[in-house]
């Protein structure tokens, strides 16, 4: 990996080490965001605040780097340039003496606990029943003994509605319920953050309903925040609080689910919108 040295001025978070987070400061914050798969510049400069318990939806066309954006909430892939700050700690840099450098491993690790991720297609670990498969990461990442962990995955298996399925294994569910599972899993280890990236697109029509209603039913407890890169345009507005339009690696807009869906005030959105209205994405 490659040493990344930035302008300390700049990539610092806003409050000194040591002193707790506050209601106010961000629970996340996109500084300067950039993204290069070789030639291809994905994300061209994002800045974004997310606050404690906010709910945020991001909209927008095929390939204008929405997965990008919160895959590298999850570490799961490092930003070009800029910064990313969870809960007021750089997620991808640390300091090394006077110089950010690229944050390591054991850094990561830390910092990847505060965020949850659910992914589009399920990612279960196919040889591992629905209980084992929300317990492991609570066990092996979280230290718990196997009591405890099993305690915390039951019940946020009751959580997702699938207390009796505990013993099922992943390729004997359907598409609904391994994404409820799936959901469990991240929110077993009490994320400060949830991303969900798309996550009812490869289930059948009358699956989505269990799903979101889950959702909901996380969003209205209140005090996670969440990214939801989503297509279901009136599930974003019913749950966001705010809705963040993307294209061509820029936010283009954002504002209110009203203001986004009723009253846009760019031409791109317009046209996303009307496309999207006629069936197209
Ligand atoms: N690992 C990768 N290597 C090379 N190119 C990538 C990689 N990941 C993403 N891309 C490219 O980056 C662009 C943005 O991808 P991304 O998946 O973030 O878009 P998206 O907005 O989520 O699109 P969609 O709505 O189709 O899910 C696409 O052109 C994609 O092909
Ligand atoms: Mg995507």
């Amino acid at each position: 990996m490659n040493t990344v040295i930035i302008d300390q001025q700049e990539a610092l978070p806003s409050r000194s080490e040591g002193e707790p987070s506050t209601k106010t400061q961000p629970i996340v914050r996109y500084k300067g965001i950039t993204k290069s798969f070789g030639e291809l510049q994905v994300l061209k400069g994002i800045d974004l605040e997310i606050q404690t318990g906010e709910k945020v939806a991001v909209i927008g066309p095929s390939g204008s780097g929405k997965t990008t954006m919160g895959r590298m909430l999850m570490t799961l892939e490092e930003p070009t340039e800029g910064t990313i700050e969870v809960d007021g700690e750089l997620l991808w840099h640390m300091q090394n003496k006077e110089k950010l450098v690229r944050a390591d491993e054991k850094h990561l690790h830390r910092m990847r606990c505060n965020v949850g991720m659910v992914f589009q297609h399920f990612n279960l670990f196919p040889h591992m029943n629905v209980l084992r498969n929300v317990a492991e990461a609570p066990r092996k990442v979280l230290g718990l003994s196997k009591e405890e962990a099993e305690e915390r995955a039951v019940s946020m298996l009751g959580k997702v509605g699938l207390a009796d399925k505990l013993k099922m294994y992943p390729a004997n569910l359907s598409g609904g319920q391994k994404q409820r599972v799936a959901i469990a899993r991240a929110l077993v280890m009490r994320p400060k953050v949830m991303v969900f990236d798309e996550v009812t697109s490869a289930l059948d029509p009358e699956l989505v309903g269990e799903v979101l209603a889950v959702i909901r039913e996380i969003a209205e407890e209140g005090e996670m925040a969440m990214l939801l890169i989503t297509h279901e345009m009136d599930f974003a507005k019913e749950i966001a609080d705010r809705v963040i339009f993307s294209a061509d690696g820029r936010i283009v807009e954002q504002g209110t689910p009203e203001e986004i869906f009723d009253h846009p005030k760019s031409e791109r959105l317009r046209s996303f919108l009307q496309r999207f209205r006629s069936g197209g994405n």
